[in-house]
């Protein structure tokens, strides 16, 4: 076991923690806000550990806090050595990770190797110098045809992935023109990246989340992208839940050498771990990236993508364990984050969609391996319907008003009280407004409350931590009525059972240990799961 009740300061030595740590997000604008202006800052983090010790996380995983023009909400970064004067300054991060630590949590935070922001000094320095410059090997410039762009490539968010400059040469953009591409061909992009890895790890953090650690490499010749992958983006679609051979933007072969390099500096950290955004579909190619030498944990996207339902959710399960089963890694298990819609909202909205997700908590958490919970989930948070005033996503511009973006799950965090504020800002308002009628599911209001998805959530993961029968690391299935999943753990015997289905079903044998939500002791509820032990 890890932290325990027992001993509340880091085990010096315990290399693997990340194994089968419980991470939790921290969407920096919006989980606490110390100062007034609305949004969330390292000093408002600083002020609620307190709060996720009692929720009984492992470790944090802080979104990007460095300086930048926030054209990205900071995944466009100015600087990736510094502090962004909104989220405070180094000493306010230095003070975060020792109260970190003196709980016993560990923090890791976002790197964004894939890109910098257009407000970098390179990017800056690189417009104002001549095509073919040493200064444009940065980037990924490129003359077009014409008036045409290089090749037919979109960005993530929309709309060309090339911009065009005074000179007529074009530069590289996957995501917002404001994010620039780096060219990783160029040793001096490879030895900044090992500063800035270097200057976190001697400031003491535990490790780093990967940003698009399937993008960076670019293959030699720029080729076209298959047009049918553009009209699926246009249509809105997640074209990262299918293989992606044929997209020659993401997963090229010389990736795999940025993230062995980049092992080889964490490496002569102990303790330290990364973990990548994989969004590779495919259990083979996934697998690559969690090879010994490259990251140690890789998102595995498959759970969260999965409907609500026994099939697509045993199906899901089953291949994020195949993924890494000859790899030596640990799966890893999300249901959300700030990408996308919150799962209350995924799974049917309301108290059904909230029933639904507390259930798929002790699904998630019954599996061996890595979790990472997005802050708020632990509240039953949903979506929330924001007025198009409101939306900052670039996405929203970029699709011409077509795609609402990823605003609607980045709502700011109630913590109590009775109106719109709710604790996380000490100002008038928040970055994202708040909703009238959270005053029921502010953090406040939940921990008194011993059916609350807070307490919930905070038994889970206690027993998690403490209960042997969480032992081990493979599963095995048993039969279940249709529409439901049941596995155990192989090692300590922990049994999870899930009704999908809208009828109670005979539940399992087995002393109860935790159920998600009202349990007779005869029959599993529609829209439960619950945890049994021998
Ligand atoms: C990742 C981040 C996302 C960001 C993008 C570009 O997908 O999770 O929030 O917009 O990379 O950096
Ligand atoms: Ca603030």
């Amino acid at each position: 076991m890890r932290r325990g009740a027992a001993s509340s300061t880091l085990v010096i030595g315990d290399s693997t923690w990340w194994r089968d740590a419980v991470f939790y997000q921290v969407y920096v604008r919006s989980f606490a806000d110390s100062n007034g202006d609305g949004i969330g800052d390292l000093e408002g983090i600083t002020s609620r550990i307190g709060y996720l010790d009692l929720l009984g996380v492992d470790a944090l995983w802080l979104t990007p806090f460095y300086p930048s023009p926030m054209a990205d909400h900071g995944y466009d970064v100015a600087d990736p050595r510094d502090v962004d004067p909104l989220f405070g300054d180094l000493a306010a991060f230095e003070r975060l990770l020792a109260e970190a630590h003196a709980h016993g949590i560990r923090v890791t935070i976002d790197l964004v190797p894939n890109h910098t922001s257009a407000q970098h000094p390179w990017f800056t320095t690189a417009l104002a110098s001549p095509p073919g410059s040493k200064e444009r090997e940065r980037y990924i410039f490129a003359e077009g045809n014409g008036s045409e762009p290089p090749n037919n490539w979109v960005s993530a968010f929309g709309g060309p992935a090339w911009t065009r400059v005074p000179d007529g040469q074009w530069y590289l953009h996957l995501f917002a023109p404001e994010q620039p591409d780096l060219n990783w061909d160029n040793p001096e992009v490879r030895a900044d990246m090992e500063r800035t890895l270097r200057f976190w790890l001697e400031h003491g953090v535990d490790g780093f989340r990967i940003d698009v650690a399937h993008g960076m490499a670019k293959p030699p010749t720029l080729a076209d992208m298959d047009p049918r992958i553009i009209e699926a983006q246009r249509r809105g679609e997640d074209v990262f839940a299918t293989d992606l051979r044929t997209d020659p933007r993401w997963d090229n072969e010389g990736v795999h050498d940025i993230h062995r390099g980049i092992r080889k500096v964490v490496e002569e950290y102990q303790g330290t771990v990364t973990v990548g955004e994989v969004c590779v579909h495919d259990d083979e190619r996934f697998a690559r990236y969690v090879r010994p030498d490259e990251l140690h944990l890789g998102f595995n996207f498959r759970l969260l993508q999965a409907e609500f339902g026994a099939e697509p959710m045993r199906a899901a399960i089953e291949h994020t364990l195949a993924a890494v089963q000859d790899t030596g890694a640990p799966p890893t298990w999300t249901l959300s984050n700030h990408d996308v819609s919150r799962e209350v909202t995924r799974y049917g909205g309301g108290e059904l969609g909230r029933a639904r997700a507390r259930a798929m908590l002790l699904v998630e958490l019954a599996l061996p391996g890595a979790v990472f919970l997005y802050n708020g989930a632990e509240l039953g948070l949903p979506d929330v319907d924001l007025p198009d005033w409101a939306l900052q996503d670039p996405r929203w511009e970029r699709s011409g008003h077509t795609q609402r973006g990823r605003d609607a799950c980045r709502v700011p965090l109630p913590w109590e009280g009775e109106a719109p504020g709710y604790g996380f800002t000490p100002g008038e308002r928040s970055w994202l407004p708040m909703p009238e009628h959270w005053a029921g599911l502010t953090a406040a209001a939940q921990l008194e409350d011993p059916d609350s998805t807070l307490s919930l959530y905070r038994k889970a993961i206690e027993l998690r931590h403490t209960d042997p029968s969480f032992a081990g690391t493979e599963i095995e299935w048993y039969g279940a009525p249709e529409g439901c999943l049941a596995f155990r753990r192989k090692g300590g015997g922990l049994t999870c059972a899930l009704n999908t289905t809208g009828a109670p079903v005979p539940r399992p044998p087995g002393k109860l240990l935790l159920a998600s939500g009202p349990f007779d002791g005869d029959e599993l509820a529609p829209n439960t799961a619950v945890w049994l032990t021998a």
